[in-house]
């Protein structure tokens, strides 16, 4: 019997800007972020384009060419750009994600080349989730064009798509070669969208950082009304957290079953697919933060009057605390959100661990939640939506 016991380690680091205007030709900040690691070689690129984006900005094809041009002794385009659909369509049709693949394959794109994703958090995902396994890894430069995305997912080391019905069932953990953050972009972002976004910072508030949650009370006004300063500030705030979270947790690739930065998100889940979507991801984890914040009242871990604020805040955001959806029932009346338990645990590896705040700022996982509590929670929640 012998026994060789392998041991390797693959440091990752990547730059993540804030700026703005990154396709003005005087800004350097992309063409350095793509070229980082060889400042002297032309490097070949592929732009990805959110639909939405394609849309609400419709010179981007043309301001990306420019930008190219500026720099021809360091960039190259590979092609015309690639616009695919917005939205979580992008998850859910895996015609986009085989298209994305197979132009990169008729390309010829090896693992030097750069895909530069412009777009929203969903088309990041599938986009990076397409990049990650052709050749097993070329590099992603991620240019986030939503609040969510700038604030959270775009500056994460998680890709994926939807298949069988379930989010994110499909997926590597691939991080960016760069990120940069360019807050124009989200002058053109629905209303709705901006707030979507706004949850994922109240979430990593609500775990991580109380004067956080102090100053997104205080601003609340202002960033319901989308101010671009305040929103920036969320922006940045939200993302740095997210960044200390992965670089500091000890578990960037979630080996382990603890998700800090996952609170509200098993109901969340399960409510995007319950409602096929109707709700953007930021609601829906805005409607799982305040069923387990009223679930941590119920048990005795967190003070109503938390719970309150933070009902508050999301209001006041423009955010959903409840929908209907938390009341659709399965076989025997049994309401299916509660399934999402089951399937949050097979995402962690078998053990449920669910965060719960005890205070705002501070939360802790529990193994376990009682179904007849949550439903208790759940009348709760609809009784206060229809008394709002
Ligand atoms: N990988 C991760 O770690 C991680 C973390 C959190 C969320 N997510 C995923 O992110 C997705 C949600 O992302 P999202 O909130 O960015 O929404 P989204 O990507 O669904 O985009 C929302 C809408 O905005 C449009 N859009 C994007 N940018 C725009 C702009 N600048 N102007 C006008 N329209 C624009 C899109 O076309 C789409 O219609 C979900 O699939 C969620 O699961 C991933
Ligand atoms: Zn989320």
């Amino acid at each position: 019997m012998s026994l060789h016991w392998q041991r390797i380690s693959v440091p990752f680091d990547y730059p993540v800007h804030f700026t703005r205007d990154v396709l003005a030709a005087a800004n350097e900040v992309l063409v350095e972020a793509i070229a980082r690691r060889e400042p002297q070689r032309r490097h070949r690129l592929l732009a990805v384009i959110d639909g939405g984006v394609a849309r609400a900005w419709p010179d981007v094809a043309a301001r990306i060419a420019d930008y190219v041009a500026a720099y021809r002794e360091r960039l190259t385009l590979a092609d015309a750009p690639l616009v695919v659909p917005g939205g979580e369509r992008a998850k859910n049709e895996p015609a986009a994600l085989e298209r994305l693949q197979a132009r990169l394959h008729a390309l010829g794109f090896d693992r030097q080349s750069v895909v530069v994703v412009i777009g929203g958090g969903a088309v990041l995902d599938m986009a990076g989730y397409a990049a990650a396994t052709v050749h097993r890894g070329v590099r992603v430069v991620r240019v986030p064009t939503t609040v969510l995305a700038q604030a959270d997912s775009g500056v994460n080391v998680k890709n994926g798509v939807n298949a069988f019905g379930s989010k994110n069932f499909l997926g590597t953990f691939a991080p960016p070669f760069a990120v940069v953050n360019d807050r124009e972009w989200l002058r053109t972002l629905e209303r709705r969208d901006v707030a979507a976004g706004m949850a994922e910072a109240v979430k990593v508030a609500v775990v991580r950082d109380a004067a956080f949650f102090d100053w997104l009370e205080a601003s609340a006004g202002e960033l319901a009304a989308a101010a671009a300063d305040r929103v920036a500030a969320l922006v940045e705030r939200s993302a740095r957290l997210h960044l200390a979270h992965i670089a500091d947790s000890g578990d960037p690739f979630e080996l382990g079953s603890a998700r800090p930065l996952d609170f509200g998100h098993w109901a969340a889940h399960k409510l995007e697919m319950l409602t096929a979507h109707r709700l953007r991801h930021g609601e829906a984890v805005a409607i799982g933060m305040a069923l387990d914040a009223g679930y941590a009242v119920e048990v005795g871990m967190l003070a109503a009057a938390a719970r309150d604020r933070l009902v508050r805040l999301l209001r006041a955001l423009g955010l959903p605390t409840y929908d209907a959806a938390l009341r659709l029932c399965g076989p025997g009346e049994r309401p299916r959100i509660l399934d999402g338990l089951a399937e949050f645990r097979e995402h962690l590896g078998g053990e449920l661990c669910v965060t719960l705040p005890t205070a705002i700022g501070c939360a802790v996982e529990v193994d376990a939640m009682r179904e007849d509590v949550l439903g208790r929670v759940i009348d709760l929640l609809a009784r206060g939506d229809a008394a709002s």
